[in-house]
């Protein structure tokens, strides 16, 4: 809450609470939706009675909030799944299931251009938004990344903290003069990883054994798109959409990208155990 009075009269939100009250009002209006799992929102929100249909959608409604003051390119993620349960009415378990279990996922990247990234499950196509014809325009069909990219992606003020697997992985990226990009924003560092391939990286560290980015609205619709662009998606030691969450708002380690490259840090696991 930033504390002011807008011209209505209406409090001025931070964006990720505006942006998280957007997602949950147009998803319900749609009545296409039963339950929802946001990044802002402690406990899962079920749709009203008479608004509810059959899918589950978990999101994170601005992602990179880290860069919002600072103009730097920050989205939205989204997963959207089928209720499993058919009788009863939805629970936490419709949204619990693992990432192999998508339907559709995308995300919206607000940057240079304002692009929706989507996959309903046959591949990757990206939208840009035309402003003056108010339309998203299919200007990237069929998405794929390539088998090895130049770049490597992680925070590297954590170098202290990684596991053996990853301080080799990237003293070998230096080794061979990488290019090193991280913007702090996942759906821009996903997004560049897509367009010139290489690999983004957030590991587990000392003090964060599982990691920071969340399994249901971060790690499984990353994982799903890159893999139906033709990469992979790993923890290190299991893909991503195999994952059987327990949790709504649990984390994992991951490492998505480039097959080739992410082939790397796998066999590095498995090497180091
Ligand atoms: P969010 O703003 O939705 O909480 O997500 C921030 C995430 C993700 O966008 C990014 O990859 C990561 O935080 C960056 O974390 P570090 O600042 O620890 O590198
Ligand atoms: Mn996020
Ligand atoms: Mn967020
Ligand atoms: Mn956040």
């Amino acid at each position: 809450m930033a504390g002011d009075v807008n011209v209505q009269g209406e409090e001025v939100k931070k964006l990720d609470v505006l942006a998280n009250d957007l997602f949950i009002n147009m998803l319900s209006s749609s009545y296409t939706t039963c339950l929802l799992v946001s990044e802002e929102n402690k406990t899962v929100i079920e749709v009203e009675k008479d608004r509810q249909g059959k899918y589950v959608v978990c999101f994170d409604p601005l992602d990179g909030s880290s860069n919002i003051d600072c103009l730097v390119s920050i989205g939205s993620i989204f997963s959207i799944y089928s209720k499993k349960s058919t009788a009863t009415d939805p629970n936490v378990n419709d949204a619990l299931q693992p990432g192999n279990q998508i339907v559709a996922a995308g995300y919206a990247l607000y940057g240079s251009a304002t692009m929706m990234v989507i996959s309903t499950g046959n591949g990757v196509n990206g939208f840009m938004l035309d402003p003056s014809i108010g339309e998203f325009v299919l200007t990237d069909p069929n998405m794929t990344i390539k088998e090895r990219g130049k770049i490597y992606s992680l925070n590297e003020g954590y170098a202290n903290l990684w596991d053996p697997a990853v301080s080799e992985y990237v003293k070998g990226k230096k080794e061979k003069k990488a290019g090193a990009r991280y913007i702090g924003s996942m759906v821009a560092d996903v997004h560049r990883t897509i367009k010139y391939g290489g690999i983004f990286m957030y590991p587990a560290t000392a003090d964060a054994p599982k990691g920071k980015l969340r399994l249901l609205y971060e790690c499984n619709p990353m994982a799903f798109l890159v893999q139906q662009a033709g990469g992979k998606a790993t923890t290190g030691k299991m893909p991503i959409l195999d994952i059987m969450p327990t949790d709504i708002h649990q984390r994992t380690p991951i490492f998505l990208g480039s097959a080739g490259d992410v082939q790397d840090i796998i066999d590095l696991y498995k090497k180091h155990g």
